[in-house]
């Protein structure tokens, strides 16, 4: 029996989710939102339209980077270690001078839409009510004001496209930095939409229908530099295809309060602008001096790109490769991650693509990771359940990385930094 003075065990997350499930199965209550990875997949798929699905499960070409990236998961091993006494933790870590309560952000994912009519207004909810920052997409369906509204003081950053147009890049660096972001995040891998046999055998691309174009539309340099009258639309759709494009289309038009032709020169120009396919390292020491706010090149996979960035003064990297929705059989993100690391040196890189729980997110930070980004898994909790599925994905990633640490003998995130691992 333990003595009344002594501080009883903490229990942390871990113990207070699986509790929380555990007890709640007593009177016959499962998860509405699968715990199991491949579980929640399938729930999102059910849940969502086949167009919407296929464009956020789908990758590039055969999928073998999606593939690569879960095999890299798969190689590397965690060697755990006995009798250290882990049994107070702490999750949190600092970036940018800011500190996290968890170790990951949502990743930036356009078009969320598609996956829930609230979008990143559910997210955002769920993220400040889980102290989980956010990325806000360059594609987002909701503006980024709005949502930076929903999340008091929760930590936001803003993912940017650099589109053919500076002066656009520019109002959306200042917006992000009016509306208390605290990093720029420019991703690199995506100066043009990879190869998705999904979204072609669907001919499905949810930008021509005015979704996922939000910032855009909300932009007062975007809005001016549209024409008076729309391009004459190179097709003609007939039937039903042409009756849901106008659903779509006019639904967004309604929201942004414009008019269907407006509306129709927006996607338009958005098509003409999106996004810079001659982008080099100049362009990145000028967005460092566009802003005050740390400047971090995501989508880095090779370590010569890192001693580049280093070399730029780039603030943070994000090793990825787009969720495997940009090159087809590209390197396992996991594989790239130590060589990145190793040229960084000081500069701190985060990680994406492939973390499905909470012992990937481990594997990541073992291997040099400061902090990780949540891809897939936080859409698919949208697609189940609105705001309370992206909670519940986020609080069964924090539990089960906090169990992981219990279980290795890891007190701090710095202590992973620190752990033992195997594989290539
Ligand atoms: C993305 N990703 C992405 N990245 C980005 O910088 N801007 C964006 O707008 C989007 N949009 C987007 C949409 C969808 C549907 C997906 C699945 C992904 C990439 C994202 O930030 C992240 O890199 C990947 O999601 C990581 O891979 P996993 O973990 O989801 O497989
Ligand atoms: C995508 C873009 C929006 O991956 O980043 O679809």
């Amino acid at each position: 029996m333990a003595h009344p003075d002594e501080t009883p065990p903490a229990i942390g997350p871990g113990r207070t989710r699986q509790t929380e499930i555990y007890l709640r199965g007593l009177g016959g209550g499962l998860p509405k939102v699968p715990v199991a990875p491949a579980a929640l997949e399938e729930a999102a798929g059910r849940a969502m339209t086949r167009n919407a699905f296929g464009y956020v499960a789908g990758g590039a070409g055969m999928e073998r980077t999606m593939a690569a990236n879960r095999a890299a998961f798969d190689r590397h091993a965690i060697v755990p270690r006995m009798l250290t006494d882990a049994s107070r933790r702490d999750l949190s870590v600092t970036l940018f001078g800011r500190m996290h309560k968890l170790p990951f952000l949502l990743a930036p994912i356009g078009v969320l839409e598609m996956a829930h009519r609230e979008a990143e207004r559910a997210v955002a909810r769920a993220a400040r009510a889980e102290g989980v920052g956010m990325v806000f997409s360059n594609q987002a369906s909701v503006a980024m004001e709005e949502v930076a509204g929903l999340l008091g003081d929760t930590p936001r950053w803003f993912q940017l496209y650099w589109s053919t147009d500076d002066e656009l890049t520019r109002s959306l660096v200042g917006r992000a930095e009016a509306a208390g972001c605290e990093a720029i995040v420019l991703t690199l891998d995506t100066t043009i939409l990879g190869w998705r046999p999904r979204d072609l055998d669907l001919a499905s691309l949810p930008f021509l229908r005015g979704q996922g174009l939000a910032q855009y539309l909300t932009d007062p340099v975007f809005l001016k530099a549209l024409p008076a009258k729309p391009p004459a639309s190179p097709v003609k759709p007939s039937g039903l295809d042409l009756v849901t494009a106008l659903i779509d289309l006019s639904s967004a038009a309604r929201r942004f309060g414009l008019g269907l032709s407006a509306a129709r020169a927006a996607v338009a120009r958005f098509t003409a602008i999106y996004s810079r396919p001659d982008l080099v390292w100049d362009d990145v020491s000028r967005l460092k001096k566009m802003t005050r706010l740390p400047v971090v090149l995501k989508g880095i996979q090779s370590a010569a790109d890192a001693s580049e960035a280093v070399r730029r003064g780039v603030d943070g990297i994000v090793v990825s490769n787009h969720g495997g929705r940009q090159v087809d059989g590209a390197i396992g993100s996991l594989d790239a991650l130590p060589a990145v690391v190793a040229a960084a040196g000081t500069t701190p890189v985060l990680f994406d693509s492939g973390v499905r729980s909470g012992a990937d997110m481990f594997k990541a930070l073992a291997l040099g990771a400061r902090a990780v980004l949540l891809g897939r898994p936080y859409v698919y909790g949208l697609a189940v359940a609105g705001q309370q599925g992206v909670a519940e994905v986020i609080r069964n990633m924090e539990a089960e990385l906090d169990i992981t640490m219990a279980l290795t003998g890891c007190r701090t995130i710095a202590d992973i930094a620190g752990a033992e691992m195997t594989g290539r």
